[in-house]
């Protein structure tokens, strides 16, 4: 059964397989927190599950930054996928960003993952973080993420908005209701 999950060690072993996965094939759209994933691996992730849980819990967060709860996509207890999902926006994270991050590992893209696991993190932001729209950006350049999301507008109700233009790049930008039509 598909289900999100805050992360935890109970999935370390696929996780380490994903890693591998996701240093074998680096997109120029992987996500940050697959990327502090990843370098958590040097140290055995001594730190990493206190990390995740005090940025969900917006303890010592940087200046400016808003808490975030990072999810792990789980299928037959298999690690597919990440989803961080921002708990409020900033004036930054409404011009790139959004409130929902994913990222896929490798050898499972193209099955239909990210729109499912988009699905339940809309599911996750409402019933537990009050989120009645998510906001969900993406790179002009990165056609797979655009068609997700669009996808995913058209079937739970929402709209595109006008793009921004951000760091010397466009990023499309739709507003999908966290609560099905
Ligand atoms: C973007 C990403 C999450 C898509 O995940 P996925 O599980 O392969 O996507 P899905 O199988 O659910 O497909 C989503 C849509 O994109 C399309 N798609 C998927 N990969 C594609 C590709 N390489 N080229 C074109 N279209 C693609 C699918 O056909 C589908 O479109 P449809 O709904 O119109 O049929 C994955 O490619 C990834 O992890 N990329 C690196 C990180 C990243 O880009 N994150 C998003 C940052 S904004």
């Amino acid at each position: 059964m598909l289900k999100l999950v805050l992360p935890t060690p109970k999935y370390l072993d696929s996780v380490k397989n994903a890693i591998a996965e996701y240093q074998a094939h680096p997109s120029p759209f992987d996500i940050q927190v697959v990327k502090i994933m990843i370098d958590a691996q040097k140290d055995n992730f001594k730190a990493y599950f206190q990390d995740v849980e005090n940025k969900r819990l917006g303890i010592g967060l940087p200046e400016g930054y808003v808490p975030n709860t990072t999810l792990w996509l789980i299928d037959d207890d298999q690690y597919i996928g990440s989803f961080d999902i921002r708990h409020g926006l900033n004036d930054y994270l409404m011009q790139n960003g959004g409130h929902i991050a994913y990222q896929i590992i490798p050898s499972a893209r193209r099955k239909g993952y990210v729109k499912a696991g988009l699905k339940l993190s809309l599911d996750y932001a409402r019933k537990n973080l009050g989120i009645g729209k998510a906001l969900l950006t993406c790179n002009f350049d990165n056609v797979a993420s655009y068609r997700a999301m669009i996808s995913v507008m058209r079937e739970c109700g929402g709209e595109e908005i006008s793009p921004s233009i951000i760091d010397g790049h466009q990023e499309h930008r739709v507003w999908i209701n966290t609560l099905p039509k």
